[in-house]
């Protein structure tokens, strides 16, 4: 009897040197003036979990789409089994073996498993329908997911919605499952369901790529990794081995440890705020938060914010960080009145204002600068109706709006703030710039306690930003409590007295500013803990 041959095991021919299943080359994808792809090459080998794993604006997405054909990519080539080929809608990706799986789902509620999966390969003909619920048992086997065929979408998890999108793949013959963000709507249980799902089909043969900013489950579930930093590759490695540290530090940048804050801000003028921590406030606390829960979505799992809690301290700024949906916008919502939590308290200055709406906690001092700055001013009003909108009381004469005292009140802010208008400009006419000023101006100008503001610099230029971020430091000065959700880390950094990390709706850690290196940031962001980070 003869001993078997490595070579002759099916598996043992997925591996290097051999073409590879999917190979792109030289893709590159603008948006404007931004670069989302630069130049990108990538092999996909058989058998294979591949991770993209990048920061929230890496590319990822892009790319991604760019192989299924929702995005067509600018420069580049895709082979297929080492065959070129053209991709210019999912229809073509289909034909060539390659399956997606997106973050938004695309299943109709009201109708079956069943006819779900076959929707996009019958369409809405005739469907002989005993042939396909065999199709999606046999499809469902495969993967080793129990799933009731006649079940509606509608009655399923989250969970069970993606192995539903997973099985349309699938019914299509595909060998490369693309899958963006796969574990970012699962509770823990289903992303373990999904890892075992993955390996049930690498094991036949196919290879996977998935998007993701999580390390942990980079180093659980996949063989290689390509690290994509703001467009490019940075690396494409064996994960075996792989450094959670050196992947994180591959994934946010530079390995800074000190922190050049005043540098990033050009704070060499006589203009330059205090240093830190030389401000004479009294360090009393103008927010307290504790136990702080909050309901999830459908697409969040249960929930959005769990058990947090933090403070921030007159004259100080308190930086959340943390991948995009990890609870930021939740805490803000709350924070601000948008929102109801299911649990634990808020105080802004000793006193419980838990549950309180937007009018309740303007009037005890809070100040807001939401995210989505379009959606804080009404566009087709003027500059000045925006700046009294939120405080019209106080611009009545009797029954009237007191025009003058508007128009007076405008153009002294207008000026103050530097803002490009005149007082008659509808806000809607303005770069983001400006109106993210009209903003500030309408915010700052009545001396909050304690200034909830998000994103305030995404979008604008330089100049733009460097003013908001001076007239956030004011406010700190002045000795308000500054509380600052950012997905900029440069901008938190240069900000902050103080960063939390929200991970998963959780706070993940707290760091002083001195000891907050993007790398540790980067690893509490990615799932890590703070004994991790601080070991
Ligand atoms: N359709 C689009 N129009 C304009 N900009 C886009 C579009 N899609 C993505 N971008 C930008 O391209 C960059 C990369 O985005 P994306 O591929 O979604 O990143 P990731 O998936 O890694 O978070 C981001 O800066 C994003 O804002
Ligand atoms: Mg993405």
């Amino acid at each position: 009897m003869t001993a078997p041959q490595p070579a002759a095991q099916p598996t043992a021919s997925y591996g290097t040197g051999h073409t590879p299943v999917v190979e792109l080359r030289g893709i590159r994808k603008a948006f404007g003036d931004l670069l989302a792809n630069d130049d990108i090459d990538l092999r996909l080998r058989r058998g294979e979990v591949h991770a993209l794993l990048g920061e929230n604006g890496a590319g990822k997405s892009t790319l991604m789409r760019g192989l299924y054909g929702l995005v067509r990519p600018d420069a580049g080539q895709v082979l297929v089994d080492g065959r070129p080929v053209s991709i210019t809608s999912p229809k073509d990706a289909i034909a060539a073996g390659i399956g997606m799986v997106t973050q938004h789902f695309a299943l109709v509620a009201p109708m079956t498993v069943t006819e779900n999966v076959m929707l996009s390969s019958v369409g809405l003909g005739p469907l002989d329908l005993a042939a396909a619920r065999r199709q999606v048992k046999d499809a469902a086997a495969r993967i080793g997911v129990a799933i009731d065929p006649d079940a509606r979408v509608e009655a399923l998890s989250i969970g069970e919605q993606q192995r539903v999108e997973i099985l349309k793949a699938l019914v299509h013959d595909c060998r490369v499952l693309l899958l963006d963000e796969p574990t970012a709507v699962l509770v823990p249980q289903d992303v373990d369901a999904l890892f075992t799902t993955l390996r049930r089909l690498t094991e036949q043969g196919l290879a996977v790529l998935f998007t993701s900013h999580k390390l942990h489950e980079v180093s659980a579930i996949c063989d290689r990794v390509t690290v994509l930093r703001r467009g490019r590759v940075v690396t494409t490695r064996d994960v075996d081995g792989a450094q959670a540290r050196e992947l994180a530090e591959l994934m946010v940048g530079r390995p800074v440890t000190g922190v050049a804050r005043d540098a990033v801000l050009g704070f060499e003028t006589d203009e330059a705020p205090a240093a830190r921590r030389d401000v004479d406030v009294p360090a009393k606390t103008v927010l307290r938060v504790r136990g702080l829960t909050v309901a999830g979505t459908a697409s969040q799992g249960r929930r959005a914010l769990f058990d947090v809690k933090l403070h921030v301290d007159a004259g100080e700024v308190l930086g959340v960080a943390g991948v995009s949906g990890n609870g930021q916008r939740e805490l803000v919502d709350v924070l601000t009145g948008m929102r109801e939590p299911v649990a634990g308290s808020v105080e802004v200055d000793g006193v419980d204002l838990t549950g309180a709406g937007p009018q309740r906690l303007m009037d005890a001092g809070v100040g807001r600068i939401p995210e989505d700055r379009h959606a804080s001013v009404v566009p087709d009003l003027s500059v000045e109706d925006n700046l009294v909108m939120e405080h019209l009381d106080e611009f009545r004469r009797g029954p009237f709006v007191d025009r003058r005292k508007v128009r007076a009140h405008a153009n002294r802010l207008i000026e103050e703030y530097a803002i490009k208008a005149g007082p008659t400009d509808t806000v809607g006419s303005l770069s983001g710039g400006n109106m993210q000023k009209v903003l500030l101006a309408r915010v700052l100008d009545r001396e909050p306690r304690l200034v909830i503001v998000a994103q305030p610099t995404r979008g604008l230029d330089v100049g733009a930003t460097e003013y908001v971020q001076r007239q956030l430091l004011r406010q700190r000065e002045r000795g308000a409590g500054v509380l600052l959700v950012s997905e900029d880390l440069d901008e938190l950094l240069a900000l902050s007295d103080r960063l939390v990390v929200l991970s998963e709706g959780r706070v993940a850690g707290e760091l002083p500013v001195q000891e907050a290196t993007p790398e540790r940031l980067g690893l509490l962001m990615a799932g890590g803990t703070i004994e991790e980070v601080t070991a």
